[in-house]
């Protein structure tokens, strides 16, 4: 009886250990550089006028949360919108941002991570 206990002991030990194990190794679920990268160009750049949160509307940009890159390419580098495409808000108040063009993928990549 007693050994019984004892080897449930450790076997109870070692799955222990080995959870610990797989949550200590965060490295493998951190977050990719890509998308790091853009979120700190979206805090940089956008959060005076969207919100902090790219889900919710902003002070004065609607939420963007979603946006593809045909939209980012024509929001940022010509102030326009994809063709066809129905904007959140009507207004041309987003000014044009042609030295973020390098930043778009990471933009992009931020603005799309569930
Ligand atoms: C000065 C305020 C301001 C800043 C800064 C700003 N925006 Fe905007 N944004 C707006 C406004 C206002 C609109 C609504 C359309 C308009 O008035 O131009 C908009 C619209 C958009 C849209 C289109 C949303 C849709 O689906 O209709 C996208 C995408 C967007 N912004 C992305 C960005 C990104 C990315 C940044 C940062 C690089 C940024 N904006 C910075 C004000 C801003």
């Amino acid at each position: 009886m007693f050994e019984r206990k004892f080897i449930l002991a450790i076997f109870t030990a070692v799955v222990g250990l080995a959870a610990g194990c797989r949550c200590s190794s965060s490295s493998l679920t951190a977050t990719p550089p890509l998308i790091l990268r853009g979120k700190s160009v979206y805090a940089g750049n956008c959060i005076a006028c969207h919100n902090p949160n790219p889900r919710l509307a902003g002070t004065v940009g609607p939420e963007i949360y979603g946006s593809s890159i045909e939209l980012l390419e024509a929001r940022l580098l010509k102030g326009t919108y994809p063709e066809g495409y129905k904007p959140k808000r009507p207004g041309a108040g987003m000014p044009v941002f042609p030295h973020l063009a390098g930043d778009i993928a990471a933009l992009h990549e931020f603005l799309n991570t569930p």
